[in-house]
């Protein structure tokens, strides 16, 4: 069973070809990073504009690296949310109506299960049930996931979420959009000692994220510094230890809250380094294990959405003809495959 997947929830087009035999067959990614760049953050009706632009191409770039011809797909996924409305429809709609067109069935995909499922793609995937980890620019959350569609969300972000937080400070330090990968790099220059941040909600039992006061801890801690470039290293050092620790003290209590000794861990932020090593230290020690996307499946792709919409459709759900895009849609209201 071959699936076809698009993904043009943000910033990022994605279109990829699952096969559920051969794994992943073609998969392709045209990041708007440079267009939104000089805005300083994700402009939406340019995003929706781009996305119309990039996504036939990529379409057809993706059926010719796999030799396959629209006769060879048996099925259709988009995201349909969350995200930017204007940007989930170029996909939505993209994806039914091409669907319709092959007589195949249509698959809407939960963008963060689309995160959440990215490590199968990889050799040695995680068995359920786990814990996920979802940390990216609109999402910090820890979810017990014991199948696909079955998901308690055990956390959350109760303001800024972690990629957000991390493009906010960069950006109040002056780095370059989007920031998160740009201030971790800068972090590693900086001093651990200098300045200490704090850890969110970690004083408190509950497994909720709360990352906006650290972003106005990093503004006041700049502004009360000379504001050199050997400041903005060390501000970013105890940013990201802050941020780091935070999500490591509240996976170990997940950990012992459910017993459950697999971790996922993915979303954009999942491609950062210092917390990559972190939980793999944490999980090493607890006797479990953590499981990553490889990096370029932690932020946006069309490869996650082609799987999701496989597992999907491998359990026989598909889409009527009418065509959704929810830019907000909880992880608990998905039906379980
Ligand atoms: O999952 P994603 O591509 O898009 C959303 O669904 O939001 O995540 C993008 C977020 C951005 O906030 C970006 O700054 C952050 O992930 N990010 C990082 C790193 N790479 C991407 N944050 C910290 N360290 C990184 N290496
Ligand atoms: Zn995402």
């Amino acid at each position: 069973m071959r699936v076809l997947g698009i993904e043009t929830s943000c910033d990022e087009t994605g279109v990829a070809l699952y096969d559920g035999e051969g794994g992943l067959m073609a998969h392709a990614l045209y990041s708007q990073i440079p267009l939104h760049a000089r805005y300083g953050g994700v402009v939406p009706e340019l995003a929706s504009r781009d996305h119309v632009r990039k996504l036939l191409p990529l379409l057809h770039k993706v059926l010719d690296e796999a030799g396959v011809e629209s006769t060879g797909i048996n099925g259709v996924a988009y995201t349909a949310g969350p995200g930017l409305v204007g940007a989930l429809l170029v996909g939505t709609l993209t994806g039914r109506a091409l669907a319709w067109s092959m007589g195949v069935p249509a698959i809407a995909v939960h963008h963060m299960e689309g995160h959440l499922l990215a490590p199968m793609l990889e050799p040695d995937p995680p068995e359920f049930p786990f814990l996920a980890l979802l940390v990216s620019g609109g999402h910090s959350m820890l979810v017990e996931v014991s199948g696909v569609g079955r998901y308690q969300v055990l956390g959350d972000s109760i303001d800024d979420a972690v990629g957000e937080a991390f493009d906010k400070t960069a950006k109040l330090l002056g780095l370059s959009y989007p920031g998160g990968p740009v201030l971790s790099e800068l972090a590693r220059q900086g001093d651990p000692g200098r300045f200490t941040f704090p850890r969110p909600m970690t004083d408190r039992p509950g497994l909720d994220f709360s990352f906006s006061g650290l972003k106005t801890f990093a503004l006041n801690t700049w502004r009360d510094s000379e504001q050199t470039d050997k400041d903005r290293a060390d501000i970013a050092r105890a940013f990201e230890d802050a941020v780091v620790d935070t999500m490591a003290i509240k996976c170990r209590r997940a950990v012992a809250q459910t017993g459950i000794y697999s971790l996922v861990v993915a979303g954009g932020v999942g491609a950062n380094r210092t917390l990559r090593e972190r939980l793999a230290g944490l999980m090493d020690r607890e006797g479990g294990r953590v499981y990553y996307p490889r990096p370029e499946f932690c932020t946006d792709n069309g490869a996650m959405i082609a799987y999701a919409g496989y597992r999907r459709l491998q359990a026989g759900q598909s889409e009527p003809l009418s065509v959704k895009a929810m830019p907000r849609w909880s992880l608990e209201e998905l039906e379980p495959a």
